[in-house]
């Protein structure tokens, strides 16, 4: 079964307002508290607190990190074995050439769906709402965002009107009071920073959690000791108020986890694998629709499969295919120019008309008439400019006579538009498209497809307005 994790940022603007402290030692309460919950923890910081609070022996091989995690390393190679069983990946010095890869919003959330790690991902950010950060706040299932002061209550809008812009929930959003200095009271409601703070939060429609973290001086001191390592509060602050907010936070996050059935990362890999699954659908309609034979010739295509050069659709779509090469450009060097097979100049006539048709569209509009039936013939670029117009006599056609130069345009016209009584559907045309004749098959794919239907509708704007 394929697994997803439950994926929790950090995030603020603000620098210093208790990020990284707390993305850290929430992997170690969450891991402390559920050991059989897998916690992985990675930061787009380059402070590396991680790597010294979390590696348990110095790695050689520096190329495991969280750049290769973004530029689509296996998650199974990237992180690590850490400390307090908290799994992490190495930070990254190079995180400033990824932001070309990181076009679109959603890409670490397909990461973190594709990636096989289950249980709980923690990701630190940097104080900035780039690229990375806004990757890592559309992939969570919560985003915490520590505010210490107004200032960095004010910077809080931007997460938010990030989602607004997008139309995501901000439900995964929530506030969280850091850095609270007890000692600090105020007369009146408010009593202090913390009541403050929510109060503000909550007037301007912000979710804020009922938890807070305190600014302790034991806290401080863990990052700065002789041997120049970063100490958990849990191992080394127990003693602190701190230490029993932590375990609020994370019993709360917990119950969160428990409660979600399905989480960012496997919402989003549903829906992509739908839409791959309805983009494979819509491709295997095309090719059930398509022409038995080329039309021109008449051979069953599966048997002569060699120098399936084209495709074409007829304007009501009721008639598609392929058809080959060498049948379109014999059709239409005698159609263009008037010649026949026996003709002395056919063969270099249908070499210059093969060439042409290579790369662009033809589209073959009938006019018939009582007295006189005409094909109003156009080649156009492949990004729908009018290349060539010719107008062809049809003599004949419509008393289904052949004469010899046009048999093969006649057959083609009347095998994709007759209708049900002979005469060609009113109104109706096709045109001829170039594919690769190593994988004709191809051009029905979504991507490839669409430019189809978009010049298709651009040829029937432009035959309406003639
Ligand atoms: N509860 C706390 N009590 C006292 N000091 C704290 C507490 N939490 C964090 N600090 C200290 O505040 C400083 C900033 O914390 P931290 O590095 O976690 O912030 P940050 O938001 O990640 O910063 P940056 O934006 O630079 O990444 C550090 O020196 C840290 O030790
Ligand atoms: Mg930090
Ligand atoms: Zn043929």
């Amino acid at each position: 079964m394929h697994v997803y994790p439950y994926t929790i940022t950090i995030s603020s603007e603000k620098g210093g307002v208790g990020k990284t402290t707390l993305a850290t030692n929430l992997a170690i309460y969450l891991k402390a508290m559920r050991e059989d919950l897998p916690v992985t923890i990675f930061s787009f910081d380059n402070h590396f607190t991680i790597d010294k609070m979390f590696e348990i022996k110095k790695c050689e091989d520096d190329t495991h990190d969280v750049h290769a995690l973004l530029m689509g390393a296996k998650a199974s190679e990237v992180v690590q074995t850490g400390q307090y069983g908290v799994g992490y990946i190495r930070s990254s010095t190079e995180l400033g050439d990824i932001h070309e890869r990181f076009k679109g919003p959603m890409t670490l959330t397909r990461m973190l769906a594709e990636s096989g790690i289950s249980g709980i991902v923690i990701i630190d950010t940097r104080p900035d709402l780039n690229i990375l950060t806004q990757n890592a706040l559309y992939a969570a299932d919560r985003v915490l965002i520590p505010v210490k002061d107004l200032p960095s209550l004010e910077n809080c809008k931007n997460i938010f009107s990030l989602f607004d812009q997008r139309g995501i929930d901000k439900k995964s959003l929530a506030l969280i009071p850091c850095l609270i200095d007890s000692r600090i009271k105020f007369d009146g409601i408010f009593k202090d920073q913390k009541t403050l703070l929510r109060a503000i939060a909550v007037n301007r429609g912000y979710r804020c959690l009922d938890s807070y973290i305190s600014k302790s001086p034991k806290v401080e001191s863990l990052n700065t000791n002789p041997e120049g390592k970063i100490y958990p509060i849990l191992t080394h602050a127990r003693g602190t108020e701190v230490h029993g907010q932590f375990m609020e936070i994370t019993r709360d996050l917990l119950r969160s986890v428990d409660a979600t059935k399905e989480t960012r990362a496997c919402l989003y890999h549903t829906w992509l694998l739908e839409k791959e699954a309805s983009k494979k659908e819509s491709y295997l309609a095309r090719l059930e629709g398509l022409a038995e034979r080329c039309l021109i010739c008449g051979a069953v295509l599966a048997e002569h499969s060699d120098d399936r050069c084209f495709y074409f659709e007829t304007s009501d779509r009721s008639a598609r295919g392929f058809l080959h090469g060498n049948c379109v450009s014999s059709m239409l060097c005698s159609a263009l120019y008037g010649l026949q097979e026996n003709d002395h100049t056919f063969a270099k006539a249908k070499a210059l008309v093969a060439d042409k048709v290579a790369g662009s569209v033809s589209l073959l509009l009938p006019e018939i008439g009582p007295e006189a039936s005409r094909l109003d013939y156009r080649q156009f670029s492949m990004s729908g400019e009018e290349l060539l117009q010719k107008s062809v006599e049809m003599p004949g056609f419509d008393a289904g006579e052949f004469n010899g130069v046009h048999d093969r345009l006649y057959l083609l016209l009347n095998e994709a538009l007759a209708g049900f009584e002979g005469a060609l559907r009113k109104g109706s045309w096709l045109s001829v498209y170039p594919v690769d004749p190593e994988n004709p098959e191809a051009v029905l794919h979504e991507d490839s497809y669409k430019s189809i239907h978009r010049l298709q509708k651009h040829f029937a704007e432009a035959i309406l307005s003639i």
